[in-house]
């Protein structure tokens, strides 16, 4: 920690840019075992700092009991070399005693009622983990930007509630999905897949896409509502994954139908949220609905 900051000292001084400005610093937080998605964030913020720091940390508070933790995939070295192809210029790799002298650490950084709902339902206190490593990563790299996938639809939110109720000064950045060729979400978890189930496991995008389609036809009943959503379980369940949850919300993740009411997208942006066991992995995805 103390060799990072010191290495990012002369960006926070006087020095300035070719344009004259201040240095800009972003951040780029990881569990590593990086693949396109990640280096693609590390892309995103070369074009908005002069210098990126990219974090590599298998937060250990934030997995629950009998999670992955342990056999999660750890790869440094494979992972410098990538960060290098991108011009990352830090790799911040701390140890677990250094980034929690006490563990589990007795101070909490909790995100309320958002936290509680779609992952935090089956991963109960994930996001509190997620909330302290990415509160100590910001105090200690101090960046003046941090970018975060939209594949993780519920921690980028959760992040900036993070910055609001803490005024963190710090611009977060929110990057696309980025999908392999037959679509399936990129995900250090893929690897967990077993050949057949990486032929299957494209299915998850696929429904969402449809669905995403199907919803943008205006005034659904609330009965037309359900049988798509019903549907759409239904593809997913028999193409032999196990949902976790499926859901549609509004773009800041508030609930969309009020029972009485017909579901209408026309005066919302709504987002389809899923998680879904395919044998060993668990695979996250969403979907924003576009409407023209
Ligand atoms: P990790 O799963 O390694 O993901 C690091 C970042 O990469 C997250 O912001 C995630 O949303 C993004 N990402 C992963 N796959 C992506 C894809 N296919 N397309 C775009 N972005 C993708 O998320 C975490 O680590 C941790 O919870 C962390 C924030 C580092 C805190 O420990």
């Amino acid at each position: 920690i103390s060799s990072l900051r010191e290495a990012l000292q002369p960006y926070r001084g006087q020095q300035r840019d070719k344009q004259d400005r201040q240095q800009r610093i972003a951040l780029v937080p990881t569990m590593g075992n990086l693949h396109d998605g990640h280096l693609e964030l590390v892309k995103i913020a070369k074009q908005h700092a002069d210098v990126v720091v990219v974090s590599i940390f298998v937060n250990p508070t934030q997995f629950g009991v009998g999670e992955d933790f342990d056999s999660y995939p750890r790869t440094l070295d494979a992972d410098v070399a990538k960060l290098a192809t991108v011009d990352a210029d830090y790799v911040f790799a701390p140890s677990i005693d250094a980034m929690y002298p006490v563990l589990p650490p007795p101070t909490a950084v909790l995100a309320g009622a958002i936290a509680n709902q779609l992952c935090g339902q089956s991963r109960p206190g994930h996001f509190d983990g997620v909330g302290i490593v990415v509160a100590k990563l910001f105090n200690i790299v101090r960046p003046d930007v941090a970018v975060f996938g939209q594949k993780d639809y519920q921690q980028l939110a959760i992040i900036k509630q993070l910055v609001r109720d803490l005024s963190y000064p710090i611009n977060i950045i929110g990057a696309p999905i980025v999908r392999a060729d037959d679509g399936l979400a990129l995900s250090s978890r893929n690897q967990y897949l077993s050949a057949n189930e990486r032929q299957v496991a494209p299915v998850l995008h696929q429904a969402l896409q449809e669905l995403a389609q199907s919803l943008k036809s205006t005034a659904l009943s609330q009965q037309a509502f359900d049988k798509l959503l019903v549907n759409t379980r239904t593809r997913i369940s028999d193409a032999g994954f196990i949902i976790d949850y499926l859901e549609i919300k509004t773009d800041e993740l508030g609930s969309v139908v009020s029972d009485s009411k017909a579901f209408n997208i026309e005066n919302k942006n709504i987002v389809i949220l899923v998680a879904a066991w395919l044998g060993k992995a668990r695979l996250l995805d969403n979907q924003l609905v576009v409407v023209n």
